[in-house]
């Protein structure tokens, strides 16, 4: 077969026969979202450009390496969102979200896509889940969040995703702590890449989040934003830990979470599982006091996080999770000749109206195969008709669970469809 078309390097289908798991992570993550009373927001896949150069940071691998960007007919540049906060922000100051009374929380699910080299965990196209909220200074919001966070990872029974904490302070005391990092990474301009290079004079703590293992090696004895906080950032970071303390959320303060994107400010956390190999982190985060003026709005101080799903499936996958595959009340009627063939089509379309699946044969197979189709797609129940059921009125609707077996009539639609409905009841009591 020589196909047309393949794929793009770097995206994944999700089939049919996979698609449960995603609608189970999705329906847990959605109900924690509505009980710490955040309310969805969809904003669209593509944005002007500049919206991530300034939101995301043009000195970020991700606007400077990985974005999908194009020109327009009209020539204006768009990009296919890399993330789900500059995107969100947007639509807060367009719409004016934060007139309706703060703290405003959303979250969302969306595809993001970044040139990223594939790897396990690393897709082009990939699926987040994230959630943000606007208007929320105090610690007690970065502890929340992080609870939240927290508690839809215990949710989907992950107990062993560690949490790495940091402060990354504010642009006051990153200035001392950029000087400092000038000052050492000065000493190895003949080692760092090219894009470190460039980064040395404007942007110096992105050399701290560089891919290559070269500017990895060198930053890991870099000197520490921990030690150059401001007080009002120390007393935050400090507040911060204590809420978590007392919330009983275990966590590590790991002064090297720097994070990829310009907009952080403050606290920033990772949730990282061991299990996944290199592309460990499950959920990344923090605050982002200054993005919405950044943005061309008022000051609002804003925090959030996005959970990688494909990543978080691979946890669940590797921890042995198991993901209950979905029941379906599902009757399948199997039908020989063309009067019984009426007839199921006639009884399906009345069973569906109640709610309840059922499914006939569209494609005229014999019996075997029909019964055969049935048991693949998980019926419930089964009923064959042919001449002698449509003479009788009667016929046999079997439970293929238990192979329990009910003559039910088959004439009148309402009766039929008690006596379905009554078959259920009684599998589900035994
Ligand atoms: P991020 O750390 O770039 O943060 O991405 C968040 C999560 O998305 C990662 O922890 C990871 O699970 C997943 N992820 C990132 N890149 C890939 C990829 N190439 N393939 C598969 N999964 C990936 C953000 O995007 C921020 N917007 C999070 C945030 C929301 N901060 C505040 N609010």
């Amino acid at each position: 077969m020589a196909l047309i078309a393949k794929k793009i390097k770097g995206t994944e289908d999700i089939l049919p026969r996979d698609s449960y798991k995603w609608q189970f992570i999705e329906k847990i993550l959605s109900d924690e979202a509505r009980v710490y009373g955040f309310s969805e927001i969809r904003t669209p896949v593509f944005e002007q450009t500049k919206l991530f150069q300034r939101g995301v940071g043009e000195g970020t691998d991700v606007v400077q390496k990985e974005m999908y960007t194009f020109e327009t007919k009209g020539g204006e540049s768009l990009t296919l969102r890399p993330e789900g906060t500059a995107g969100a922000a947007r639509a807060l100051l367009e719409h004016g979200l934060y007139n309706d009374g703060l703290p405003i929380k959303a979250h969302y699910f969306t595809t993001c896509y970044r040139y990223e080299k594939p790897q396990a965990g690393r897709q082009r196209e990939f699926h987040q889940f994230g959630m943000e909220v606007y208007g929320a200074n105090d610690p007690i919001s970065d502890a929340e969040l992080i609870c939240c966070a927290k508690s839809i990872f215990e949710r989907l029974q992950l107990f062993d995703v560690r949490l790495e904490i940091n402060s990354i302070g504010c642009p006051e005391c990153r200035k001392n702590y950029h000087a400092a990092l000038k000052e050492y990474f000065a000493q190895f301009t003949d080692t760092l890449c090219a894009t470190c290079m460039s980064r040395l004079e404007k942007n110096p703590m992105r050399i701290l989040d560089c891919k290559s293992p070269v500017c990895k090696e060198i930053a890991a004895n870099a000197p520490k934003i921990t030690d150059f906080l401001c007080e009002s950032c120390d007393e935050h970071f400090k507040k911060v830990q204590q809420y978590l303390t007392a919330a009983d959320i275990d966590f590590t303060v790991n002064p090297s979470i720097v994070r990829g994107l310009d907009y952080y400010t403050n606290t920033v956390f990772e949730f990282i599982s061991d299990s996944i190999g290199a592309q460990s982190t499950v959920c990344g985060g923090g605050r982002y006091n200054g993005l919405i003026e950044e943005l061309g709005g008022s000051a609002l101080p804003s925090l959030g996080f996005a959970i990688g799903l494909e990543r978080l499936l691979m946890v669940l996958e590797a921890e042995g999770v198991e993901i209950p595959k979905p029941e379906y009340d599902m009757l399948y009627i199997a039908a020989l000749g063309d009067k019984a063939q009426l007839k199921a089509f006639e009884l399906v379309r009345e069973v569906r109206e109640t709610g309840l699946g059922a499914q006939f044969d569209i494609v005229g197979r014999g019996l075997k195969a029909q019964m055969k189709y049935a048991n693949k797609i998980g019926a419930k129940f089964s009923l064959v008709l042919g001449d002698n059921e449509i003479e009788n009125g009667k016929a046999i609707l079997k439970n293929m669970e238990n192979g329990e077996q009910t003559e039910v009539s088959i004439n009148d639609a309402h009766i039929f469809i008690e006596n379905l409905l009554s078959a259920d009841l009684a599998s589900e009591m035994n």
